[in-house]
């Protein structure tokens, strides 16, 4: 059961337009998805074609700001919200480090302002089903060679991505002891799949290997991530909406470690297989400075939402990343229409001073 009017926030970015069309796949989800999203840079319309067409009457957009309380009330009142999943975020640890502020607003203020909405209708008696904020391992800190991410383990935020994302939890935890209002928290680890904004790793090295730019490597490219498919993650939202205890966090994980250097050559070999050219791909990694306060690992142990809810990875990270690959390739044209002005900007001022 995920109610009749679900508020997703940030569904024209990355993981929540995947989540949209997701849920929409579902069967046994009958209600309405109202996506709120401010179209930053990072969010694009066109990754939700065609689903006003496929789910006629039950898809709405409204481009709004989370930080603008009113128009975030207005909207809770006109689809008489009773769910929210909420994605929207500034998510790009590179420019938090360059640029903060526009994460302390959306993600901190941003994420006050529809705690507040949330707890306006729920204490007024009207039907509220619950508030789910998704969060991510960064909050942790970062591990040694080591051990993993549990729910327990304490936050130490190291960028200011991380902290403001600490810190949002911190307010949806606050909510739940103080108003009862229920909520859910998942904290994830990487992920990676279609429509990733190609500022992040993975997809970022597909189109640099594919145009033969170089393709840049921070530090000794030694730093461990865990990796999760989209879609897994989405399934794993979906489980804690419909049987997450109420005020609880759940871990989730790919249970798949890969060091920066080896997914940068696992994907210059597939772009060689699937896009042949005369020399290796692998020519164009370029070792660049280190990004400030940089997490060596994280890993995420997932026994809880395995154990209570039975949800584990389906996708290989083999598998997950030729999917990945293929896809960027078959898609040319949708990197090639955001690969625009603004992103150019931001490529040059990140990497130019590395
Ligand atoms: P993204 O950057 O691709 O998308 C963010 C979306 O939020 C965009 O559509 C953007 O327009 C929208 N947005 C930003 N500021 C807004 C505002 N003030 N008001 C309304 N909309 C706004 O991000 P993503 O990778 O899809 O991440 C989604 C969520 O998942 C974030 O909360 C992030 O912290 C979390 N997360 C991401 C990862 C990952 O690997 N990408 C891992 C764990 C958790
Ligand atoms: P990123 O995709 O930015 O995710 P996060 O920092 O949230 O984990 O980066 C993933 C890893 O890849 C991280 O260790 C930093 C590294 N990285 C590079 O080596 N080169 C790059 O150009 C980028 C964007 C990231």
């Amino acid at each position: 059961m995920f109610g009749d009017n679900l508020l997703v926030t940030g569904g024209c970015g990355f993981i929540g337009s995947n989540f949209i069309r997701y849920i929409f796949s579902r069967e046994d989800f009958r209600g309405r998805i109202i996506n709120v999203d401010a179209l930053t840079y990072a969010g694009n319309q066109e990754n939700l074609i065609g689903v006003d067409k496929s789910y006629p009457g039950r898809y709405f957009f409204e481009r709004a700001d989370i930080c603008d309380p009113s128009a975030i009330q207005d909207i809770f009142e006109r689809y008489d919200i009773d769910t929210v999943c909420h994605f929207a975020a500034e998510s790009h640890v590179d420019r938090s480090i360059k640029r903060p502020v526009s994460f302390i607003q959306t993600n901190i203020i941003g994420t006050f302002n529809l705690l507040e909405a949330a707890r306006m209708r729920f204490t007024s008696g009207r039907k509220f089903y619950l508030f789910h904020h998704i969060s991510t391992d960064e909050v942790y800190g970062s591990l040694g060679p080591q051990g993993y991410f549990t729910e327990n383990t304490p936050y130490r935020p190291n960028s200011p991505y991380a902290a403001s994302k600490a810190s949002s939890d911190h307010l949806v935890r606050a909510y739940h002891e103080t108003y009862g209002l229920p909520t859910t928290i998942s904290n994830c680890s990487n992920n990676y799949g279609p429509y990733q904004f190609p500022e992040k790793l993975i997809p970022l090295v597909i189109l640099n290997s594919l145009e033969g730019k170089p393709v840049p490597v921070y530090g000794d490219g030694k730093n461990v991530r865990d990796w999760l498919y989209v879609t897994d993650h989405c399934e794993a939202i979906a489980e804690i909406i419909e049987h997450g205890r109420r005020g609880e966090t759940y871990n989730i994980g790919g249970h798949a470690e890969m060091e920066n250097i080896s997914i940068v050559e696992m994907i210059c070999d597939l772009v060689d297989e699937l896009a042949p050219s005369e020399t290796s791909r692998r020519r164009l990694i370029t070792f660049v400075p280190d990004r400030p306060g940089h997490d060596r690992r994280y890993a995420i142990d997932f026994s809880k939402i395995n154990t209570e809810l039975g949800w584990s990875p389906k996708e290989s990270f083999t598998s997950g990343l030729r999917k990945t690959v293929s896809w960027y390739l078959e898609n040319k044209s949708w990197s090639e229409r955001i690969i625009n002005g603004e992103y150019q900007s931001w490529i040059q001022e990140n990497y130019e001073q590395r």
